[in-house]
């Protein structure tokens, strides 16, 4: 298929400047439909057979219309499945289903069942329910296109208007739009049903569910901007001038044939994402002719003078404003966001952005949100992207799915670059109902969609078409990848693919030559016989170390052995000992240093995530990740003594952050590795052993300077020189005794950070800090308040486990309270648990158009209540 881009109707360089207005015209709206829906669990009875998704695979189109989907017409039987179903009915009374608010992830409610394999983050996320929502529509809607746009829905959605079964979507983590207009009225009253039925087994890690991203309602004329129908690339960038040029897509539902115009103004992007300021440049097409029930493409050059580089520090977008305009009114206006930026992996320095080596710190994270679970949330989202980036991270892969366009468009405006990715799995599965089930049929149109959504985002680096997928050394996978290579590089020729391996032998064989850039997923050990089969290949490291602990626990003594570090389904914060595919953080600096062609990494993972809990999980697909038979038998013998016994264990071990966002030893490690300019020295564990006086306890530092002198109640231990940028400075013979150790860092012979850790006493209050305390009543915004148990002189008590109750008063409600525990099986909605260590997090969300003073309360048992106070506006 060729891409429409190629097609050329107008090719113009744009020299003259009209002013324009930036501000959208009146006749596209995008109008956000979250609010005020129904929810009902399982079908009505009897039912369900007849909306099984084989009968519905023929129905389940991209658009009702037959218009043309990713260069295919589709057609479409005749018959409205569903038709003699309650739920779909307008007049159906749905007043006794439960009201919601969107994005809804009903697992996230729970119940915990210990009993559910780790893989489902001990959730019950699959099932049926359905979703209505009544829609009133204006008579100025009458000769408008709707359309309903479903940023994720977590899975086989089927969506019915007014009694008619309009489409669906049935991958879980893909962004789609069903086109309403066949089916809704204007000036009345519309309803819509939405089913989803979410398969169990889908998954290797929590997967959520639900209508679990935001909802859009789209209203255009006739003629329009296409569906993601931009698309922005540079043709010469320098510091002088860059020259773009874009390609707009028009369609045509007028009902004849027509010609248009197209005026396009590009302007630079503000904080909240629209336009701002002069107008930067501007083109004009005329006579672009558009025939009926078809579209046609205008591609054209614009030239920037002294472009503002989208950068990692300096993440400058712009913004072109696309408008069409027919017989002298106009019909449409569309925004497009963009970036100006090369990008470009070579074989031997690795990545370089703008021209400049960078080398990629990149973390892999889920979607999910810890205990807000699956359903999308943009405040929570920024916040992770800011502890990470706070941390250093530049770089962020969605593993193993296309994610929230939020996310996105926050990357863009943060400076973080991203690896986007289609799926765990091609048509050989890893879990019974997972990417298997629909690759054959979807993937060409997930793998262009995901593309397509995003390819005009500076941010987006590559396009990952899969993660260790079981086809990786079969034939067939070869023209999987093949395949798939080739629909990135048909809407997108800028960009390069990439996919994860975790088979040694999959670089040996010709599947490596279908992406442009070949991801190896661990293997830190083997990078140079990787470099010497192709010293002109390109590679990177998708995924790495893959270290796991648990924040705050230390066990003794300290060795490499597995078995010292582990206690309760804990793990050691020590990170001395690893799963058996990773590696500390340093082993893989090590190997970036010393191999730059490998661009940097991406650590597994950013954030603790629900689900997946190795070492405590039983999901056998982990032995996919062993080539050495040894190894592969070890793990083997390691999961069947898992299977005899229950394990409690319900999120993740491998995030340098946990669950809360709150920072494990092992942040400070990739703290100063990453930000060698911030002067940061960590000691760790805590000093609070009071069973250990006399004991062998080893102190370990990370810093971001070359020298440390640790003292142990003003009594020099010693100083330590790093060897390397890289190393952990460790005073192993450290007998513990209570009081202070302090740790001074030196950077080039200069004192360059210092830090105390002193022996509490006994937890005497609560400190509460709000990272916000201004919240806007829009029903989403959010505060995350930390509480922590301190002693008398307000120091975290190390391994507090206080009961902690939360009330809050005024306009906002706890909508989750978690403490990074992965082992704790109390549902993440209630307003009491015990600290953790320490710790715990109680998440405020502002209540929808209210006002006021909002007061948080922390009691517990002993201690004086705390209270802070926030405000809704
Ligand atoms: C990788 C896999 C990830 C995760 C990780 C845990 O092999 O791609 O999804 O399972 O292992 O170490």
């Amino acid at each position: 298929m060729k891409n429409r881009f190629l097609i050329l109707l107008s090719f113009v360089l744009i020299v003259g400047r009209d002013a324009v207005c930036a501000n959208t015209s009146m006749v596209r709206e995008r109008i956000n439909i979250n609010r005020d829906w129904r929810y009902q669990i399982d079908d009505p009875d009897g039912v369900g057979a007849a909306l099984h998704y084989s009968r519905l695979k023929p129905y389940l189109l991209p658009c009702a219309n037959d218009f043309i989907i990713f260069g295919k017409r589709y057609q479409r039987p005749e018959g409205n499945p569903g038709e003699n179903i309650a739920y779909v009915k307008s007049d159906f009374d749905d007043s006794e289903w439960r009201y919601l608010n969107l994005p809804h992830d009903w697992a996230i409610e729970g119940p915990f069942n210990i009993d559910y394999n780790g893989s489902t983050g001990k959730l019950p996320y699959w099932g049926i329910r359905w979703y209505r929502k009544t829609l009133e529509l204006s008579q100025d809607d009458a000769g408008k296109q709707i359309y309903l746009d479903i940023d994720g829905a977590m899975s086989y959605a089927s969506v019915w208007c007014n009694g008619q079964y309009v489409g669906g979507w049935p991958y879980g983590y893909a962004s789609f739009r069903l086109d309403l207009t066949p089916y809704i009225k204007a000036g009345q009253k519309n309803v819509l049903a939405i089913r989803l039925d979410n398969p169990d087994d889908t998954s290797r890690w929590y997967p959520g569910s639900g209508i679990y991203r935001n909802v859009w309602l789209v209203k255009t004329s006739p003629v329009h901007v296409e569906q993601w129908g931009t698309f922005v690339r540079n043709q010469q960038v320098d510091s002088e001038i860059a020259v773009m040029e874009m390609g707009v897509n028009i369609e045509n539902h007028a009902g004849k044939d027509v010609q248009v115009k197209l005026q396009t103004s590009v302007y630079l992007q503000g904080k909240d994402g629209r336009p701002v300021g002069e107008e930067v440049t501007q083109s004009m097409i005329k006579d672009i002719a558009i025939k009926k029930d078809s579209w046609s493409s205008a591609r054209f050059q614009f030239k920037v003078d002294k472009p503002k580089l989208w950068d990692i520090d300096t993440p400058n977008c712009y913004v072109a404003v696309s408008r069409v305009f027919m017989d002298g009114k106009e019909m449409d206006s569309y925004e497009t966001p963009f970036g100006i930026r090369t990008i470009e992996f070579t074989h031997d320095q690795g990545f370089m952005l703008n021209g400049q080596k960078v080398a990629i710190k990149g973390v892999c994270m889920h979607h999910d949100l810890g205990a807000l679970g699956a359903a999308f949330n943009e405040v929570a989202a920024e916040r992770q992207l800011r502890i990470m980036k706070e941390m250093g991270a530049n770089a962020i892969r969605t593993s193993h799915n296309p994610p929230a366009p939020e996310l996105v468009a926050l990357c863009d405006r943060m400076g973080l670059m991203m690896q986007l990715e289609l799926a765990d799995t091609w048509q050989k599965g890893k879990r019974k109902n997972d990417y298997n089930l629909l690759f054959d049929d979807w993937s060409e149109a997930d793998m262009r969609s995901l593309v397509r959504h995003y390819r005009n985002h500076p941010s987006v680096i590559m396009w990952s078409i899969g993660n260790e997928m079981p086809d990786q050394t079969t034939d067939q996978g070869v023209i999987i990848a093949r395949n798939l290579t080739a629909y990135c590089h048909d809407e997108d020729p800028t960009r390069p693919t990439s996919l994860g391996c975790n088979k040694r032998d999959a670089v040996f064989r010709d599947i490596v030559n279908q992406v442009d850039i070949f991801g190896l997923n661990y293997f830190h050990k083997t990078y140079p016989v990787f470099k010497e089969q192709n010293p002109t290949r390109r590679y990177h490291a998708s995924e790495t170390s893959s270290a796991t602990s648990s924040r705050g626990e230390y066990f003794f003594p300290v060795t490499t052995d597995v078995n010292n570090s582990r206690s309760g389904f804990q793990l050691s914060s020590y990170d001395m000992t690893t799963i058996g595919w990773g590696c500390a953080p340093e082993v893989q600096f090590k190997m970036n240093e010393e191999y730059p062609f490998m661009s940097g990494e991406f650590v597994w993972t950013g954030f603790d995530y629900l689900g997946e809990p190795t070492p405590y999980n039983k999901d056998l697909t982990n032995l996919l990740n062993f080539s050495d038979p040894n190894e592969l038998e070890k793990a083997r013998k390691e999961l069947e003594e898992l299977g005899k016994i229950k394990t409690p264990s319900r999120s993740s071990y491998f995030g340098i952050v946990d669950l809360c966002g709150f920072p494990k030893d092992r942040y400070y490690n990739y703290k100063s590795y990453w930000r060698p300019d911030v002067p940061t020295v960590h000691i760790l564990p805590h000093w609070n052993w009071q069973e250990r006086i006399g004991e062998i306890t080893p102190v370990h530092i990370y810093t971001s300077g070359d020298a440390v002198e640790l003292f142990l109640n003003g009594k020099s231990l010693g100083r330590r020189e790093k060897v390397h940028s890289y190393d952990r400075l460790t005073w192993d013979d450290v007998r513990y005794e209570p009081g202070s150790l302090r740790a001074i860092a030196y950077k080039n012979g200069q004192k360059w950070a210092e830090e105390l850790v002193e022996t509490t006493g006994k937890p005497a209050a609560l400190q509460v800090t709000a990272e916000k305390t201004e919240l806007k009543n829009d029903g989403t915004d959010l505060s995350f308040i930390r509480v922590a148990v301190v002693d008398s002189q307000g120091r975290v008590v190390p391994r507090s486990k206080n009961h902690l109750k939360f009330s809050v008063t005024g306009p906002a409600e706890i909508i989750a309270t978690d403490n990074g525990d992965a082992t704790s099986l109390l549902p993440f909605q209630l307003s009491e648990r015990d600290a953790y260590n320490g710790l715990a997090l109680v998440i405020l969300r502002s209540q929808y158009m209210k006002q006021g003073k909002v007061v948080l309360t922390v009691e517990s048992k002993g201690l004086p209540k705390q209270k802070i106070a926030l405000k809704v506006e």
